[in-house]
């Protein structure tokens, strides 16, 4: 049994289906990642995961709970972080507000969690008084893993946390990603930078129009030529 068990999704927004019977399992510790072309459903599928999306098909299990009727906010209380593709940090608020904002369904002293972040983020720390909105791109993203992590997630969903950011930022973030799965979280990834994303995927997921095209291990994945044609650029 997968710790994140989302099997045959169907469902997008309105009357259309975006997902059609697309499925993505995570192993506890493990990280798994998503891959595809713009517009295949990636940010759609981890929306569906995480409960913004209602589902006409399939079924969403956390730890071998059936959550599919849940909220995102119950969701959070189960153990699932979701960093969005977009807008994932209180601009205006200060790097250490955005960690407390996290916070938001913790009634119990979460000061050690916050030194957990800064731990792991050492730049938060310098920073924790300036505005979210006045960091560089990989900055905001830490802002956004941490933010996420606040809750102590058992499942941590990133959207494309590399976007927009430097070679070298990437790969500081994806070390960060390592050690955080180390701890025993389960990471689930939308990644653009397919190749790098999956050499450090312990799963990977192609999807093409809102279906799994290829699903095998991230090392298989990168050895296979139809995928290396298609998807990685040779
Ligand atoms: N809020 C929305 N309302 C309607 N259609 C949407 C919405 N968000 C995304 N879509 C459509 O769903 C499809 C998949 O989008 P998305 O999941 O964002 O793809 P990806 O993340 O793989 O680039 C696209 O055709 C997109 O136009
Ligand atoms: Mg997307």
């Amino acid at each position: 049994m997968s710790f994140l068990d989302a099997s045959e999704m169907i469902g997008g927004y309105g009357a259309a289906d975006i997902l059609h019977g697309c499925t993505l399992k995570v192993e506890k510790g493990q990280i798994a990642v998503i891959v595809g072309p713009n517009g295949a459903g990636k940010s759609t599928a981890m929306k569906a995961v995480f409960g913004m999306l209602r589902l006409r098909g399939g079924h969403v299990k956390l730890d071998g709970e059936d959550i599919t009727g849940l909220s995102p906010q119950e969701r959070v209380k189960k153990g699932m972080g979701f960093v969005p593709q977009v807008n994932n940090v209180f601009p205006t608020m200060s790097v250490e507000e955005n960690l407390e904002m996290g916070a938001f369904i913790r009634t119990d002293d979460f000061r050690d969690t916050i030194e957990q972040v800064y731990e792991l983020f050492p730049i938060l720390r310098e920073k924790r008084y300036q505005n979210a909105g006045e960091l560089s791109g990989g900055q905001r993203q830490q802002v956004a893993v941490g933010r996420a992590l606040m809750t102590k997630p058992k499942l941590l969903m990133l959207d494309e946390p590399t976007a927009g950011v430097s070679p070298i930022v990437m790969d500081e973030l994806f070390d960060r990603i390592i050690e955080v799965a180390r701890t025993g979280i389960s990471i689930l990834m939308v990644e653009q930078n397919a190749r790098q994303a999956l050499e450090i995927a312990d799963q990977g997921y192609v999807l093409v129009q809102g279906a799994n095209k290829y699903t095998d291990t991230g090392a298989a994945l990168m050895a296979d030529p139809e995928v290396r044609r298609t998807f990685l650029g040779g």
